[in-house]
């Protein structure tokens, strides 16, 4: 896709690697808008990269239906929706609170869908748009003290192979994008908040380093700016390992081969 001029909203885009995205978008020439809590950080993060801020609580359903009316109202129709915000809150499932579980859940799995699904209406009848879903490899792993973070990236990621599928030949796309451990505030929190997410961390870190933000960054805007279609592991060297865990969708999309289009 051509970003130049291209409408992004971004969740997530105050911090972390929603920011370094913006960045790396406005410098493309794509106009921004940006989605997170913190209204006074959100704005900062606005004033730099000349986006709207649309300071929402995705996890709150009114708050989360004004997000796209207000980007559309300032800067028309979407044409990529990068759905990068998330929480994780690491414990074990038992010593999980009820609303840390519920957040996780709202923020990171509900909401991508949410207003993947308001969006999908317009993208389809201008046959151009592009939904990226930012994942984890806890989604593919069974990691002690992510049962909620990561069943909601599992959630994440099984949702987006299924929309590649349904979104075949109608001008919209859906990315993936699978992390390992990158170096922003979420990786801090999880380490601080438990001793098993920081030692695996720790035990990760020393056969992966952290990736900065910026790396990550620019490889999604490559990716957008390719049209690629396949998903985008970071770091490269985790990609053999996530292809493996493909293999049932695979023989799933023989089994239903020459089925009628979803659209
Ligand atoms: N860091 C990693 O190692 C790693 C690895 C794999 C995948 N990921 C994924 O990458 C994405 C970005 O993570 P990050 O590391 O950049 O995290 P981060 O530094 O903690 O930033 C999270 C961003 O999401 C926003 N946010 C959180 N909850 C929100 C809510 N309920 N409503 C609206 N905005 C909300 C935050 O702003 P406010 O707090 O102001 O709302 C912030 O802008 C996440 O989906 C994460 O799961 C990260």
């Amino acid at each position: 896709m051509e970003l130049s001029g291209a409408h992004v909203v971004i969740t997530g885009g105050s911090r972390g690697i929603g920011l370094a995205i913006a960045r790396a978008m406005v410098a493309q020439g794509a106009r921004l808008t940006l989605v997170g809590r913190d209204r006074a950080r959100l704005e900062e993060a606005c004033r730099e990269v000349s986006g709207l801020a649309v300071a929402a609580d995705l996890a709150d359903e009114q708050q989360l239906a004004r997000v796209l009316p207000a980007a559309q109202a300032a800067h028309g129709p979407v044409d990529v929706l990068v759905n990068n915000a998330g929480v994780n809150v690491a414990s074990p499932l038992g010593r999980c609170s009820a609303q840390d579980l519920r957040t996780m859940m709202l923020t990171n799995l509900y909401a991508p869908l949410e207003l993947t699904r308001s969006l999908l209406g317009p993208m389809l009848a201008r046959r151009r748009g592009v939904i990226v879903n930012i994942s984890s490899l806890a989604g593919d792993w069974a990691m002690r003290s992510a049962v909620g973070y990561g069943s909601t990236k599992a959630g994440l990621t099984l949702a987006t192979r299924t929309l590649q599928r349904e979104l075949k030949g109608t001008g919209v796309v859906a990315l993936l994008v699978v992390l390992g451990l990158v170096d922003t505030d979420m990786t801090a929190g999880a380490a601080e908040s438990d001793p098993f997410a920081r030692a695996g961390m720790e035990r990760f870190a020393k056969q992966l380093a952290p990736l900065p933000p910026e790396l990550v960054a620019r490889r999604v805007v490559d990716a957008l700016a390719q049209d690629r279609r396949r998903d985008l592991v970071l770091p490269a060297t985790a990609a053999p390992l996530h292809k493996l865990g493909k293999i049932n969708t695979r023989v799933a999309d023989l089994l239903f081969a020459r089925l009628p289009p979803s659209y």
